[in-house]
């Protein structure tokens, strides 16, 4: 399946160096803390030699993109968010040269970085704002940050940690004024309307840009600049600067992206991407509470009403979306009722609730539900955009309450049962953040290895959907159409990319649900379901019907017919063995056909059968009763055949149909035709085989040919069938085991050739009275015309009143011959 979805070697070769600078639309982001990822040196706190060696197992996850978060010198007070120098490694996590060579290590595995851009504040212990605090008022150094006499300038501006900060103003004792900060009040904010600080900036860019980074993640963009009286985000300024950074990045740096971290509405984060000129990537905040509203209001609204709010956005530009991050799940971005009800419904613990939201990880916040962790990944992984995950998600890692700030996230990543969690070897007690170690979540309970060898872990599973992704660029690059379905516990969307439709149906709630989707405009394509690439019934006129299990969802590639001839080949999707009865067979299929079996062969399996057959006229009619009337034994035969008669009744009349029996075993060579022709199945001990039409098989054409040269007679019930030989058969006998060649099966008669010598026709219906077809043989063979196929014999019933009834013809075999 593999191979029929990717996009063929030459198509991906003839993307162009245009489509490469693009590289983030069909990236797939993986976010870590260097510090809780490995612990190379045993120090107790992860480290860059630690996360280079762990690049194989990412490589093999299936991401392409790294976003480490800050690993700058700091103090920590914000998890490495207030930098105290940017051009730095911190000690703890290992040196620049360890850093350059994780960045080529990646690179040497097609992994793309991104690392983080922390401009908007810098830690108290900065160089610079040492150096502020202690320089003169208006001095190039204090000018570095905002200060204030009073803290009552920018009023209009809201407090983003509210739980820990009351004032976005600080008195400075050394500077005996206010700064201004949007976060912690250790993190002063850097002044962008002085020009040395945004040359300050771009030097700190190129230096990392120099190291080999790809990509910057622009942390708290939209609070770069101040103006009193406005709110101070979005600022037209702040814009401006972006601008600027974006125009020199384009110029020295092409192809690096910048990625805009704006907890902003759709309409003001749209802004980050300019026309184009602004930000690459931009993460989509709004949507992220939206798919967990969608799952516990068990309906798709929230998720359809705010992709329709969201504007387009320039075809350079790409969003950036998640389910979760190092960050509280952020509630800013939904109305107050909103938040209630999330903070309610999942966030029932109040110690979970952090500022505007909640400090939990994705599958606690899914109650370990795996149905719904599958959804939510799915959704994550259809929308559009550039999906981030975040580690230790891809194996269901859980939280730590108990720790402070986000440290409850952010703990170590879980590799093994051992000590630490294979995080590493240090003491327990000297760990970064402690490993989790409760009997749900701990790393006894989940680890990477453990996952690793189980295909049916959530890691596995991650995996491969990561994998289903990649073979296809309409889900990262592809418009979005949603349907609206009547039934609003399904969420349905189409996404469309150059000759590529795929469509996404997901459950959104706690039970299964059927839905009518309107595909007219999809008439005649076929879904695929991409997961397992079986085919579905084609889209017709009517509404295309899907029923899904509680949380359940399809990704279907909708294949035009253009598209069709490769699935065909490669999904020959051959007819699944019926579920047939089994005839259980002591001594012989006669015997057996005349207990229970026998009956339910012909009550529930001779009808289905009779209807598929083309020599059966009386399809139409629904019979009354069909029954074996007898099956008496071919004699002579190498194996046991049964020359079966079946009565057809219906009202007062009845039909006669010659079906010889036997059966062909499991361990033998198979006849393709036997199986396609099989009854029942049948159990002789401890072997099976198929119950089948003995016309199918060889042995049949020689059982009958032997019969005739041996002029057999064949008492049954219905009067003495006679194998009947002329005189010319002995010049056409066949060699024993002569090859067998069917004309046609499925005909109103029967036919076969044996041997290149005869053709044995049986007839199906059978009729009282001379066959013409004998009648007119026998005249011709008795005048020696040369151009027809001698009579060679005939297998005939005669009834006690001595009227015959023909079962098969024999003629020698005429090359070029027609089916008769
Ligand atoms: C961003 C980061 C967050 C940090 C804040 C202040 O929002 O994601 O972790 O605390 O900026 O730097
Ligand atoms: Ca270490």
């Amino acid at each position: 399946m593999d191979d029929l979805l990717s996009r063929s070697a030459s198509q991906a070769a003839a993307a162009t160096a245009a489509d490469d600078l693009l590289w983030y639309k069909d990236a797939v982001i993986y976010q870590l803390h260097v510090k809780s990822y490995f612990d190379a040196n045993n120090d107790g706190i992860g480290d860059f030699a630690g996360l280079t060696a762990k690049l194989d197992y990412i490589a093999e996850l299936g991401v392409n993109t790294l976003w480490l978060l800050p690993f700058y010198p700091s103090p920590r007070l914000d998890d490495g968010y207030d930098i105290s120098e940017y051009r730095a490694v911190h000690p703890d996590y290992g040196t620049l040269a360890d850093a350059k060579r994780f960045i080529a290590a990646a690179h040497a595995r097609g992994l793309r970085v991104i690392t983080e851009l922390v401009i908007n504040h810098t830690s108290d212990q900065h160089g610079w704002f040492q150096r502020a605090r202690h320089g003169k008022p208006g001095s190039v150094y204090r000018d570095f940050y905002v200060w204030s006499d009073d803290d009552n300038r920018y009023s209009g501006t809201r407090i983003i940690f509210v739980d820990t900060e009351r004032s976005n103003w600080t008195w400075d004792p050394e500077a005996k004024a206010y700064f201004w900060h949007r976060f912690y009040s250790h993190q002063p904010d850097l002044n962008f309307d002085n020009p040395r600080v945004f040359k300050a900036v771009l030097a700190v860019m190129r230096f990392w840009l120099d190291l080999g980074v790809d990509g910057l993640r622009l942390d708290a963009v939209p609070y770069l600049v101040e103006r009193e009286g406005t709110h101070n985000e979005n600022l037209p300024e702040t814009h401006e600067i972006l601008r600027q950074m974006r125009g020199y990045l384009d110029t020295k740096y092409p192809g690096r992206v910048l990625l805009a971290e704006a907890n902003q509405w759709p309409e003001d984060t749209k802004d980050y991407f300019g026309t184009g000129d602004e930000c690459h990537m931009a993460f989509h905040f709004p949507l992220m509470p939206r798919m967990y509203m969608a799952i516990a209001r068990e309906d798709r609204f929230p998720i359809t009403d705010i992709m329709r709010q969201t504007p387009d956005i320039p075809s350079n530009c790409q969003w950036a979306i998640f389910l979760r991050n190092h960050d509280e799940l952020t509630l800013e971005m939904v109305t107050d009722s909103e938040r209630d009800y999330l903070w309610e419904t999942y966030a029932a613990d109040r110690r979970a609730r952090l500022n505007l939201g909640i400090r939990r990880r994705l599958t606690p916040l899914l109650e370990r539900d795996r149905r719904r962790f599958e959804l939510m990944n799915s959704l994550l992984l259809s929308m559009p955009g550039t999906p981030v995950l975040y580690y230790g998600d891809e194996i269901g890692m859980g939280d730590n309450l108990h720790l402070g700030d986000r440290d409850g996230v952010r703990t170590p990543m879980q590799w093994s049962p051992d000590r630490n969690g294979g995080f590493s070897r240090a003491d327990p007690a000297a760990l970064v953040l402690p490993a989790i170690m409760d009997s749900l979540y701990g790393f006894d309970a989940i680890n990477v290895e453990s996952q690793a060898r189980d295909p049916h872990s959530i890691l596995s599973w991650v995996r491969r959907m990561l994998g289903v992704r990649r073979q296809h660029r309409a889900f990262g690059r592809g418009g979005l159409r949603f349907i609206y379905p009547k039934n609003r516990k399904i969420l349905a969307y189409l996404r469309d990319y150059e000759d590529e439709t795929i469509l996404c149906v997901a459950n959104v709630s706690r039970t299964p649900q059927a839905v009518e989707l309107d595909l007219s405009n999809m008439e005649g394509r076929v879904p695929i379901e991409l997961t397992a690439g079986s085919v579905f019934p084609p889209i017709g006129q009517l509404t295309y019907l899907l029923t899904l299990a509680p949380y359940g969802f399809y990704w279907f590639l909708l294949a035009s017919e253009a598209q069709w001839p490769a699935w065909e080949v490669h999904t020959p999707a051959p007819e699944p063995l019926p579920e047939y009865e089994t005839l259980v067979i002591r001594d012989s299929i006669a015997h057996a056909l005349t207990g229970a079996v026998g009956g339910r062969i012909e009550r529930d399996a001779l009808p289905v059968y009779l209807a598929k057959r083309r020599w059966f006229s009386e399809k139409g009619e629904s019979a009354d009763t069909i029954s074996f009337a007898c099956a008496p034994a071919l004699p002579g035969a190498d194996r046991e055949t049964l020359l079966a008669e079946v009565e057809v009744r219906h009202r007062a009349a009845a039909s006669h149909w010659f079906i010889p029996l036997t059966i062909t075993w499991e361990d033998e060579p198979t006849f393709a035709m036997a199986s396609q022709l099989a009854l029942a199945r049948a159990r002789k001990a401890r072997r099976v085989g198929l119950l089948t039409d003995a016309f199918a098989t060889p042995h049949f054409a020689h059982g009958v040919m032997r019969a005739l040269s041996e002029r057999r007679e064949l008492p049954t019930p219905q009067g003495v069938i006679r194998f009947l030989p002329e005189d010319g058969l002995a010049d056409h006998l066949p060699t024993a085991g002569a090859e067998v060649k069917w004309l046609s099966v499925e005909q109103s008669n029967s036919s076969l050739i044996v041997g290149d010598a005869a053709m044995l026709k049986i007839l199906r219906r059978l009729n009282e009275g001379i066959h013409p077809e004998s009648e007119m043989t026998r005249y011709l063979t008795g005048k020696s015309f040369a151009h027809t196929a001698p009579l060679l014999g005939e297998v005939v019933r005669a009834s006690e009143d001595g009227k015959p009834t023909t079962f098969a013809i024999i003629q020698g075999f005429v090359r070029n011959q027609d089916d008769a």
